[in-house]
């Protein structure tokens, strides 16, 4: 059977359910300890291989998105590229849904679909482990989609462990409509993380549990008051969706979005009139790791491939 040329994926969004940062590592990072979890807002990509050019080409239906090589897609393809020698042209259609900037994951899920669109067209011919470190070298947060649901990150967040599920939840997302740097905010928090805080995290972490393995919250991340100093607006937030019900409430990554799980769709709505009118939410839910793998390349109208 011939191989597709076109392919149609979806980059499916990340929310962090616990984020611990224990220290900062010799080489700058932040070693970390947290529980990423899929869920169902994604952006949409469409990935061609031409074989009658040479040329990486990539559009996207948001102006504000860089489409040259800062954007990890180029960089992603052509890391493929140089790893498989491979020199036909690729063809890149871009529809973004997931605000960036967010700590969402955005970019680095659309990173790790280039990945697995460029594998799935050309049959699989990186394998698991140099897919893997083309996925790291990319960024501490791409590996993760490599395995959807739930997943415990390590080290700088790049080392992931695949985790049972959690029964679905539905999930409200929100962006104030501003970014925050991930840089910048481990920075900030980098500057208050002297010895004496590393102990005081370290003597928390001995008497709470670090990572909240078995169930969903009470959840918990080291950046959040960092964050909540310069933006109390999402601290107010926060409270008032763990008012309304939610089964938990956090600071997603670095930000600056914020989520809230919730068990039944009437906590939910009513949660909803809780977000300030100017800012963008949406109404999404967990995925498990079967209904990643399931929804990535094949939903309804979104799975037609030439
Ligand atoms: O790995 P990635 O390129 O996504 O990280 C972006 C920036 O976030 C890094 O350059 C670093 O400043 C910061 N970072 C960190 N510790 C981590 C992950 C990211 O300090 N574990």
């Amino acid at each position: 059977m011939p191989l597709r040329r076109l392919v149609r994926v979806r980059a499916f969004a990340k929310i962090n359910l616990s984020l611990r940062v224990l220290r900062r590592r010799v080489d700058g990072y932040h070693e970390l300890r947290s529980i990423y979890q899929t869920i169902a807002l994604a952006d949409r990509l469409e990935v061609e291989i031409d074989p009658h050019s040479y040329g990486l080409d990539l559009q996207c239906d948001d102006p504000q998105v860089p489409t040259g090589p800062a954007n990890l897609i180029h960089q992603a393809a052509s890391a493929w590229r140089r790893a498989l020698r491979d020199r036909r042209g690729i063809r890149i259609r871009l529809e973004k849904r997931i605000p960036t900037g967010a700590g969402l994951g955005g970019g680095s899920s659309d990173a790790a679909a280039t990945l697995l669109a460029l594998e799935h067209l050309t049959g699989d011919r990186l394998g698991l482990n140099e897919r893997l470190a083309l996925a790291v070298a990319l960024g501490s947060d791409v590996p993760l989609f490599l395995l959807g649901g739930r997943v415990l990150g390590c080290g700088r967040g790049e080392e992931v462990y695949p985790l049972p599920d959690l029964p679905p939840r539905r999930c409200l997302v929100v962006f104030p409509g501003f970014s925050v740097s991930t840089e910048e905010a481990f920075r900030w928090l980098s500057s208050g993380l002297t010895d004496a805080s590393t102990r005081y995290n370290m003597e928390k972490i001995g008497t709470r549990s670090l990572l909240p393995l078995l169930k969903w919250g009470p959840a918990e991340n080291d950046l959040e008051p960092v964050v909540f100093a310069k933006w109390p607006e999402l601290a107010r937030c926060k409270r008032r969706f763990i008012q309304a019900g939610a089964e938990t409430a956090l600071l997603t990554g670095t930000g600056s979005a914020l989520y809230a799980v919730f068990d039944s769709a009437k906590q939910m709505s009513a949660a909803r009139g809780h977000i300030p009118p100017e800012w963008k939410f949406f109404e999404t839910r967990t995925l498990s790791r079967a209904g990643y793998w399931r929804r990535l390349f094949n939903d309804g109208k979104f799975s037609r491939c030439s």
